[in-house]
């Protein structure tokens, strides 16, 4: 992989992500693994053979090995859930591998559009199951299959068609008891590899609530995207509703923040000192309103939004989806000497919008979400 997050990214992340590894949640790494030809890695299931416990049981057992999964959810397509999983993922590794750690990350896919393969670059490459292992999993016939080093220190569980199935089939069972043990399989699955990874992150689909569930059960903290053209309550009723089942299996499952996404740059304006330096961003008209309004419904409830904002860069984003590249990935390139042979060669086009900006912008978000869960970690298990 030659398209490393830079220097320039990387001391913020390092100091949170160093300062996380000190909290010395998980052990080392004591996970059998096998290497495939296609670089890709599959785990025994013992997730299967602990289906004779009680719910009480299995949460106990796993509960303490899935402190660092988080899932980003809203229930709407487009407020930004992939983008995030895959840059948030993808700078996490980097600042893990820049820093020698041995821990690693992993980037579940939980949409049956599998767009995190279009987003980190993977999507049909050999290795790529289009969701089958979960599947598998859920159906309690076959183990996790993480798709190895996508980049240096990040793997993942793709995503894709296969997952239609998990709805009509699997999870469409109403009666209770097998209903919950469905529900804590992927859970039961990810305990499994944990002690392997940093962060696990999980990108949520947009109204499948049973895949919703799934998730929320594996998951400690839950990231919330709302997109600029997204009603405030809209965005954040259907994660409530996911709280309300997932909870009584997974009480620890708590709302980390809300991150504004896809907002008109113009409306950060920059605050100057005497001198003319830029010493802050002040946030006028429509993006000020939109995050008071968030503000109003969040209410008393704690839940932060993010000071960070996600502007808009649609031809920044539709380049990197489509070449399989994360922001930071694309500013590099496109800061690179190369850059005009490499562009022509790859049809990439960024006009006047600065893929620069959107990577700083995605390694503020980062290293504030970071700094949030390590908050809540301090104090919830202090
Ligand atoms: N900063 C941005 N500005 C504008 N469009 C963006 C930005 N980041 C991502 N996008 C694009 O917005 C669309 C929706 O984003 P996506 O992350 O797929 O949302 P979701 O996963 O919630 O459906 C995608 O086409 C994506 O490429
Ligand atoms: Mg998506």
């Amino acid at each position: 992989m030659d398209l490393l997050i830079k220097e320039r990214k990387i001391p913020l992340l390092c100091r949170a992500v160093r300062s996380s590894s000190r909290s010395g949640i998980e052990g080392p790494s004591t996970q059998p693994s096998v290497r495939t030809g296609d670089r890709s890695m599959t785990f025994p299931l013992t997730g299967t053979a602990a289906r004779g416990l009680t719910k009480e049981e299995i949460i106990q057992t796993i509960r303490p090995k899935l402190r660092r999964v988080l899932i980003v959810l809203n229930n709407k397509g487009g407020a930004g859930k992939t983008t995030t999983t895959a840059n948030i993922s993808a700078q996490l590794a980097a600042a893990l591998y820049e820093a020698g750690s041995t821990k690693r990350v992993l980037a579940l896919d939980l949409d049956p559009q599998g767009n995190l393969g279009l987003d980190l670059g993977y999507q049909g490459r050999p290795g790529d199951d289009e969701g089958q292992s979960v599947i598998n999993v859920v159906e309690g016939t076959g183990p996790l299959h993480i798709l190895r080093d996508v980049r240096p220190h990040l793997d993942v569980v793709p995503g894709g068609k296969v997952l239609k199935r998990t709805t009509a089939s699997i999870i469409g069972t109403r009666s209770i008891d097998p209903r919950r043990e469905i529900l804590l399989s992927l859970a039961q699955a990810l305990a499994e590899v944990a002690s392997d990874y940093e962060w696990i992150l999980i990108d949520c689909p947009p109204n499948i609530a049973d895949l919703q569930h799934l998730a929320a059960v594996s998951a400690e903290y839950v990231l919330i995207p709302v997109c600029f053209d997204q009603g405030a309550i809209q965005g954040l009723e259907g994660v409530s509703e996911v709280f309300d089942v997932a909870t009584p299996l997974n009480p620890a499952l708590t709302p980390l923040g809300v991150l504004l996404f896809g907002f008109d740059r113009q409306h950060l304006r920059k605050v100057k000192d005497e001198e003319g330096g830029v010493i802050g961003v002040r946030e006028i008209g429509f993006l000020a309103k939109k995050r008071r309004e968030i503000e109003g419904v969040l209410a008393d409830s704690g839940i932060p939004i993010f000071q960070t904002v996600i502007t808009r860069a649609v031809n920044v984003a539709d380049q990197c989806r489509k070449h399989g590249r994360v922001f930071a990935e694309l500013a590099d390139l496109s800061a690179g000497p190369d850059w005009k042979k490499h562009a022509k060669q790859h049809q990439l086009t960024l006009s006047s919008e600065s893929a620069e900006t959107s990577a700083i912008e995605m390694e503020e978000a980062t290293a504030e979400i970071i700094r949030r869960a390590l908050a809540l970690e301090a104090e919830a298990y202090a």
